[in-house]
């Protein structure tokens, strides 16, 4: 679907050619383009200031039904994600048009001081992604997404880049997968449904699967994991995926919280939109798709997934505020609050994983707390390591593909906002301040001495409105800045 060109823009049939375009310099050596670009300049028509755009139809110079110019602004201000963003705004415009087909020009220009390799990268992300459609549930007023997104480069670009949208779209391909799981409304993934959507695709790209189901846990006493299904009709799971690489050594192990849908249990949930809870599985859809996309590009280190997969719901059968489990570590807890189930079924999860693969490095991904979208906002997410390493490798990672991370405290000071007076821990800190990282404090009692990060996603994996390259609803996060991180390992 993604294609890197070169064509004679005198001669090519194109439907829509959509050309970026600065205020204070000219990015692009076509004399045609060059032509198009001053004169629409002259007229004031368009001035290349961000956002400017106009279309131009039946010109002379170029054969394209439609010439769109896109303003980034001045040169020194575009980045990787303005080039990233025109695209994917340019792939959403055109499937508002109803076209089937849209070539962009890329600006090869020294002016840009950027990769050219990064650049080509940034724009067919944006474009992929902004091309993504969750329309299973529609009947009428279906959107239909573009079969092909061409961009224009010379031909040494074109060579010399030839391997690059295959893996561009492979990547982009676990964002939408996890977009797709995401949106899917809980009554359509339930944990069994969940499971047997992740177990498919895995099978896809020999993925090693393991799927422990309610007696294994039972068996294997995770008392943590099944405090927090109780109260469901739907059976918990716990799905391993092992990514296997030739020759490695090194093995990283990805924990995704899995819940897919949080009422809170009897601690139900008040003033937030719970509807918004069916997106409390984005760490599971992120570290699934992750793991696929690892399998298919081939990845060179060992990955292991572990997803722990409940529904969090209120019932004669649910955990009650007080009670006190035992974890799969041994640790007994009090369930302070059946609201705070996320690091319940994680550390069941973290602490099955440490002692059964001993992985190199562990990081978890959770829409685990409040509290970091009021801390970081909707689109940052909090990073919490033992690491120094590894955090600033995330947070370099999460510059680069734009799912940006912010590193934050692990004060052991605050350990103590976590006693209980009957069990060794409670799940329920007892002052409401710094939530956040209370959370991933409960969580650190559990890695041992492995090297470990969360990312707490609670602001970042879901957005009620769409933006330059994601529509509303599950963004995927997550699953491009693991794989960037893997790619360095
Ligand atoms: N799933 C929520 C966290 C959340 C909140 C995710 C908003 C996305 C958007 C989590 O399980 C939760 O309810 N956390 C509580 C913890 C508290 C009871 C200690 C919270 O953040 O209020
Ligand atoms: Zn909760
Ligand atoms: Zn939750």
């Amino acid at each position: 679907m993604l294609r890197l060109r070169h064509v004679d823009l005198k001669k090519e049939k194109i439907q829509i050619l959509a050309v970026p375009v600065c205020e204070d310099a000219n990015l692009h050596h076509d004399p045609a383009l060059t032509t198009v670009i001053k004169k629409a300049k002259k007229l004031k028509e368009f001035n290349g200031k961000k956002d400017d755009e106009v279309t131009l139809y039946d010109l002379p110079e170029i054969k394209a039904q439609r010439v769109m110019l896109i303003g980034l602004g001045k040169c020194v201000q575009v980045d990787l994600e303005t080039l990233r963003s025109m695209a994917g705004k340019t792939a959403k415009y055109c499937i508002k048009k109803e076209l089937t087909d849209v070539w962009i020009t890329v600006p090869e220009s020294d002016k840009l001081k950027l990769e050219m390799s990064a650049v080509l990268e940034a724009m067919q992300e944006g474009a992929y992604l902004g091309n993504h459609l969750f329309v299973k549930y529609k009947g009428t007023n279906k959107k239909k997404a573009l079969k092909q997104i061409n961009f224009l480069v010379t031909q040494e670009t074109a060579k010399k880049f030839r391997r690059l949208p295959s893996t561009v779209a492979s990547i982009c391909q676990g964002t939408t997968l996890a977009r797709d799981w995401i949106n899917t409304p809980s009554n359509d993934k339930t944990p069994e449904k969940f499971t047997k959507s992740i177990v498919s695709a895995a099978n896809k790209q020999r993925l090693a699967v393991t799927v422990l189901n309610e007696s294994d846990l039972k068996q294997k006493k995770m008392g943590a994991l099944l405090a927090v299904a109780a109260g469901s009709q739907s059976k918990p799971r716990l799905v391993l995926l092992e990514h296997k690489a030739k020759g490695a050594k090194k093995t990283v192990a990805l924990v995704g919280k899995g819940v897919t849908f949080d009422s809170g249990g009897l601690n139900i949930k008040t003033g937030t939109t719970i509807s918004d809870m069916k997106a409390d599985m984005s760490g599971a859809a992120a570290v699934a798709a992750t793991l696929i996309t690892a399998a298919k590009l081939k990845t060179k280190v060992n990955i292991v997934g572990a997803i722990p997969i409940v529904e969090n719901m209120p019932s004669g059968r649910a955990s009650r505020p007080g009670d006190i489990i035992r974890s799969y570590a041994g640790k007994t807890i009090e369930i302070g609050n059946t609201d705070a189930e996320g690091r319940l079924i994680l550390i069941d999860a973290i602490s099955y994983v440490v002692h059964k693969f001993k992985p190199e490095m562990l990081i978890d991904l959770a829409t685990l707390t409040g509290a970091c979208v009021v801390a970081l906002g909707e689109k940052i997410a909090g990073v919490f390591s033992n690491d120094e390493d590894l955090a600033a490798s995330l947070i370099l990672s999460g510059a680069k593909t734009h799912e940006r991370c912010w590193r934050m405290p692990l004060p052991d000071d605050y350990k103590e906002l976590l006693k209980s007076d009957f069990a060794d821990i409670n799940n329920m800190p007892s002052a409401r301040w710094g939530g956040a990282i209370t959370a991933a404090l409960f969580l650190s009692e559990f890695v041992q001495d492995t090297r470990w990060a969360h990312i707490d996603i609670a602001g970042p994996a879901y957005s009620k409105k769409e933006n330059a390259y994601c529509g509303a609803g599950g963004t995927g996060f997550g699953v491009r800045l693991l794989c960037d991180l893997m790619k360095k390992l």
